[in-house]
């Protein structure tokens, strides 16, 4: 009989998510890896064994055992598109998005990321992170334990670095672990209108050299989670084909891994590209052709879609991700946590509208969040699916089957979120 820090037994499902090394495509993301009546063993931090539970308790024995008493037992969810270091809020743009305005158009005229823009410049390293602490708390009740976040609210070299300044500081305190991205390349800031190229060779030359210099001096380098991705927003008003092929090819360089926000509104083409220069993944989705699904399909590039930024828009038309899964693409479905597109703390949303909009089962929605987006910020080693060697980061849910998390919507599952081992919510 073998000791162990934790088990948890009487899983009436102990949903693996358990993947063969990759990231899960086209129809597997249809098996969640059911073990009937599981049971799972910790020790370190770590998943050490798993199976029904009467093999279970023959092989392991620990004097800490939590009874599921028959609920279900997934993966933590891995929040794998964020950008929830930002200041204030954006209640006033939700106003006049109801009276009709849209987007891109308030963005054009100043306001939507280029209002939180001024807010974040303004606030202290403090006030940054104690507002995109409570933001945090909210998706750690909602069951995530990791989450990427992204720069891009600062849009000056100095704001920029204090951004990710913040995205250190919370990774230390806050038991969500956070992966770093850096979007300088997110708006155009109004002290650089009609010079975007000037603007692009400014990220290109200071920011991003800047950024990996502070990422290698950073607690983070010295971490299992040793890389930062770069980011660009190519889109209408915010960074053309050219000006995102610059700052992809620039952050490559410079040893980033990539990520790109495309086709969120109008396919400009870098769906292709950054396919073909090894993105992590390509994130929206909304316009991409269907060529493009095909290469996405044949790439190791996982494909974010967000559709919460469609239901937040009131909009009933949302990316194809019944299509992409039907082409054979790896999909992660995110809810792009932000004070514009999408002020959503609970993936567990995301899932239900990925369902009902999107036309994704219960079951293709959960591998969205759990293994396909460990994969889509590069974690897949240590996360998004419960396997032995694996980090313990598992949930334990008010419900005997896991699909109800999409059927019944607008509540909270979560009973117990289980990080590293230790029961840390419930
Ligand atoms: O992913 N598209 C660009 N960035 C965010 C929105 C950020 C904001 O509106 O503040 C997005 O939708
Ligand atoms: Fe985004």
């Amino acid at each position: 009989m073998k000791n162990c820090d934790l088990i948890i037994k009487n899983a009436q499902q102990l949903v693996t998510c358990a993947s063969n090394k990759k990231a899960k495509k086209g129809k597997e993301m249809l098996d969640v890896g059911i073990i009937k009546n599981g049971a799972v063993a910790i020790s370190d931090g770590s998943i050490i064994g798993l199976g029904t539970t009467d093999e279970l308790l023959k092989e392991f024995d620990s004097k800490n055992q939590i009874d599921a008493n028959g609920k279900s037992v997934t993966p933590s969810f891995v929040e794998c598109h964020t950008h929830i270091v930002y200041a204030g809020n954006r209640i006033d743009e939700f106003e006049l998005k109801i009276k009709g305005a849209d987007y891109l158009e308030i963005l054009e005229s100043g306001g939507g990321i280029i209002s939180t823009v001024e807010k974040t410049r303004k606030a202290s390293l403090d006030e940054l992170v104690e507002q995109s602490r409570n933001r945090l708390d909210k998706m750690l009740e909602l069951g995530v334990s990791t989450c990427e976040v992204k720069t891009g609210y600062g849009l000056d070299t100095e704001t920029e670095l204090k951004m990710l300044e913040a995205i250190a500081l919370l990774d230390k305190s806050h038991r969500i672990d956070l992966i770093p991205t850096f979007l300088p390349a997110h708006a155009i800031p109004p002290e650089w209108k009609r010079k975007e190229d000037e603007f692009t060779d400014l990220i290109c030359s200071e920011m991003l050299p800047k950024a990996m210099n502070w990422f290698e001096n950073s607690h983070f380098y010295k971490q299992e989670k040793s890389h930062i991705f770069i980011d660009v927003f190519c889109e209408k008003s915010a960074f053309n084909l050219e000006q995102s092929q610059k700052v992809i090819k620039t952050g490559k360089k410079l040893g980033f891994k990539i990520k790109a926000h495309v086709d969120e509104f109008t396919n400009l083409g870098c769906a292709k590209f950054a396919i073909e220069n090894n993105a992590t993944s390509i994130d929206h989705l909304d316009a991409t052709s269907i060529d493009e699904i095909k290469l996405l399909a044949e790439s190791d590039t996982v494909g974010i879609v967000t559709p919460t930024v469609n239901f937040n828009f009131g909009s009933t038309e949302f990316a194809d991700a019944r299509k992409m899964v039907d082409m054979g693409c790896a999909l992660a479905v995110s809810t792009d946590y932000n004070p514009g597109s999408a002020p959503c703390p609970s993936l567990q949303n995301a899932m239900a509208i990925s369902c009902r909009y999107q036309k994704l089962l219960p079951a293709e929605a959960l591998n969205a969040v759990t293994i396909n987006s460990a994969y889509a910020i590069g974690q897949e080693k240590y996360l998004g699916s419960i396997e032995i060697g694996k980090k313990a980061d598992l949930l334990i849910l008010k419900t005997n089957d896991y699909r109800e998390i999409c059927y019944e919507f607008g509540g909270n599952f979560v009973e117990k979120v289980v990080k590293n081992g230790e029961v840390i919510i419930g």
